[in-house]
């Protein structure tokens, strides 16, 4: 190809996909699927390697840039940032409508309700329409550079749909089932899962190394127009108008109303609702829409009067602590956990909590048989607020870590720099176990029967030692047999699982061998870059670290592990056993929506958009963004689009998640 027509047809594909990127974020209608959005991607990426100097700092293509930061630079902000008082009740509302007429007394008053995002704020500056920098809130007057992570958030555009220099100010979180995935993976590697998909947005924004940031799943919503000159729109929700038409994502669900009882009871409607929504939300934010009322209303030293949020409190409740236990993790991490007698919370039954280490231990000052306040963080994972002190009657006991492994009793200690307890005993049973268990998980080599107690009862019959064991077992089948509780069907079963297993592909058992901070994601990567288990295993941390989206820390854990004479023989005895060491083309072998056509509209109660494409195409289907006579399945959820309509026209199955999720399920049997 020719420079000239390599120069024109990037220009081209980067337009097509700053187009599609709006489609998708902003306007929630994608017109093309994932595939063929990749495929866009590609050529672009293609072009561009052939043409380097072709590159434009704004191409899609460069949202992750090379370069790890030394530090965070200071930004200070043209306007201050400030925050929101807070309104609790119906009456607080008035008050804050009735200070607001005081001072505007001539002014009818109207209201814009938004949904209040549970995230972190951010500034982010544009200049002819090219997106120059983003910064944290900080504390309020200045804050950080975070433009390099702020770049890796796919619905934040790297230029703007108009050539204008603007500030805007939003927020950026982390969606509910990004955040659980990343603490499933974050457990399975042995690291502290994040307390709520906040602190997990926060933690991946305070990274000096962009591709951390870039793995993650962040998504952000604008709210509010910053420093902006060329721009005077009369109201607020103008305002909001003029951001979407510039290309950025607004919170979704804007209302306007006239009276406060009309903004209550709006506010009140979210009440429940808010947990069918994809993210966190921790109230509403009330604010007036004439801005010419703003100006003359003006701010207190930290929040604005013509602002208001109307929060909702976290769900709590309490119980008691029965006991405190202390797990030992795969990598011998020990984790005290507070066994608490059942309370319902927030819909669902809560027995235990994590204490998550020492330190948090003490910090809450927890003791056995203390009275407990208990809530689901970020309306999930239950957690301790605090100790009802008053409760004590004085046979409450402390709890000290313990200084021995509660499994093998070798003596725990602190590794520099970290603040959990860990056993280092490799050999130790609970490792053991665990280790075993994970290798087996459905989300690893999935070997049903090998569950925590399968596991067990073959540990302790001395038929297996370690995950190399497993595939001796077809041979043990009479001392399968002897075991207690295994019938002829069940060990038959077992043996089908274990053959079938060594033809998992390769990720699966790069994964499964539970090399410290390689999740799911980094064993794809792995796998698909190098192709080969022996490969990813010769790979100096050098090497390993050229791979997109490695990092020093995941390099030099692989190189670890790679290096032990042990995981070597681990390696050869799984190799002599016949298992898949090489990547596998065609997929993942449990395929049963094969070929099938899905359109997504409206929002689903769990699933973000992407999540559920990608369960979709996990399964072997494939997401499109129209329907036509050839979709198999629309999946509808709140608010759908004309898509929905189109499918009922053409006699299309439409299903809700439920139903998507049942697809799903069916592939696992
Ligand atoms: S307006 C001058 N709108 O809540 C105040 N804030 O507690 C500008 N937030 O720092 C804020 N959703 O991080 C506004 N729709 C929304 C919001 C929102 C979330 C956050 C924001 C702010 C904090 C105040």
């Amino acid at each position: 190809m020719k420079k000239e027509d390599a120069q024109k047809l990037a220009f081209e594909l980067r337009q097509k996909i700053e187009e599609h990127n709006y489609r998708y974020y902003v306007l929630d209608d994608p017109e093309i699927s994932d595939a063929e959005y990749d495929g866009l991607m590609r050529q672009l990426q293609e072009i561009e390697r052939k043409f380097p100097d072709l590159i434009t700092p704004d191409s899609p293509t460069q949202r992750v840039g090379g370069q790890v930061q030394a530090g965070f630079a200071q930004v200070v902000h043209p306007l201050p940032m400030l925050s929101l008082d807070n309104a609790l009740n119906l009456n607080e509302l008035r008050e804050f409508a009735r200070r607001a007429k005081n001072l505007a007394p001539e002014a009818h008053l109207e209201f814009v309700v938004e949904l209040k995002v549970d995230g972190l704020a951010v500034s982010l500056q544009y200049e002819n329409g090219l997106f120059i920098r983003g910064a944290t809130r900080g504390n309020g007057e200045i804050g950080e550079d975070i433009t390099h992570n702020l770049r890796t958030v796919k619905s934040i555009p790297l230029r703007l749909r108009e050539p204008v220099t603007v500030e805007v100010r939003g927020e950026v979180y982390m969606p509910r089932a990004s955040f659980l995935q990343l603490n499933a993976e974050r457990e399975k590697e042995g690291l502290p899962p994040f307390a709520n998909p906040r602190n997990a947005a926060a933690g991946s924004l305070r990274q000096l190394d962009p591709k951390i940031a870039a793995s993650r799943n962040l998504n952000m919503v604008t709210y509010a127009l910053g420093a902006s000159p060329d721009f005077r729109p009369a109201t607020h929700y103008e305002a909001l108008m003029t951001l979407k038409d510039l290309g950025l994502r607004i919170t979704p669900q804007i209302e306007v109303f006239q009276t406060v009882e009309e903004v209550m009871q709006y506010c009140e409607s979210w009440r429940e609702r808010r947990f069918n929504l994809p993210f966190d939300i921790d109230g509403m934010v009330i604010k007036i829409n004439d801005l010419a009322v703003q100006e003359k209303l003006g701010a207190t030293a930290k929040s604005p009067r013509w602002a208001i949020a109307y929060k909702f409190p976290a769900e709590q409740a309490e119980t008691r602590v029965k006991e405190i236990t202390v797990q030992v993790g795969r990598i011998g991490t020990l984790t005290p956990i507070a066994e608490l007698e059942p309370v319902l919370l927030a819909g669902t039954v809560v027995k235990r909590a994590s204490l998550h280490n020492e330190d948090i231990l003490r910090q809450k000052d927890v003791h056995i048989g203390d009275h407990v306040i208990v809530q689901k963080a970020g309306d999930i994972i239950p957690e301790i607020v605090s100790v009802v002190k008053e409760k004590r009657i004085g046979n409450e006991k402390p709890f000290t870590m313990p200084e021995n492994c509660p499994a093998c009793g070798s003596a725990v200690s602190r590794l520099p720099g970290e603040v959990a307890l860990r056993c280092f005993n490799a050999n130790c049973p609970a490792q053991v176990l665990e280790r075993i268990v994970h290798f087996a998980s459905r989300n690893a080599m999935d070997i049903e029967g090998l569950g925590v107690a399968g596991a067990q009862q073959l540990l302790e019959a001395g038929l297996i030692a370690d995950v190399a064991d497993i595939y001796q077992l077809p041979h043990k089948r009479d001392e399968l047999l002897r075991l207690e509780r295994k019938a002829e069907k069940s060990v038959e079963n077992l043996i089908a699982a274990i053959e079938a297993s060594k033809e998992q592909p390769l990720w699966r058992l790069l994964y499964g061998l539970g090399i410290r901070f390689v999740g799911e994601r980094t064993a794809k990567l792995l796998a698909d870059h190098y192709g080969s288990l022996d490969r990813i295993l010769a790979a100096t941390p050098e090497e390993l670290e050229a791979v997109p989206e490695i990092g020093p820390k995941i390099a030099q854990s692989i190189y670890e592990f790679s290096s032990l004479k042990e995981s070597r023989e681990l390696i050869e005895r799984l190799r002599k056993a016949g298992l898949n060491f090489v990547q596998e083309k065609a997929g993942d072998g449990s395929r049963t929506l094969q070929g099938k056509l899905f359109v997504l509209t409206g929002t689903l109660p769990t699933y973000s958009r992407s999540e559920a494409t990608k369960l979709i195409e996990q399964a072997g289907g494939k997401v499109t963004g129209s329907v036509s006579r050839n979709t198999d399945y629309v999946v509808a959820g709140e608010k759908p689009g004309s898509k929905l309509t189109k499918a009922q026209q053409l006699g299309i199955t439409v299903i809700d998640e439920a139903g998507l999720k049942e697809l799903l399920a069916a592939k696992e049997e």
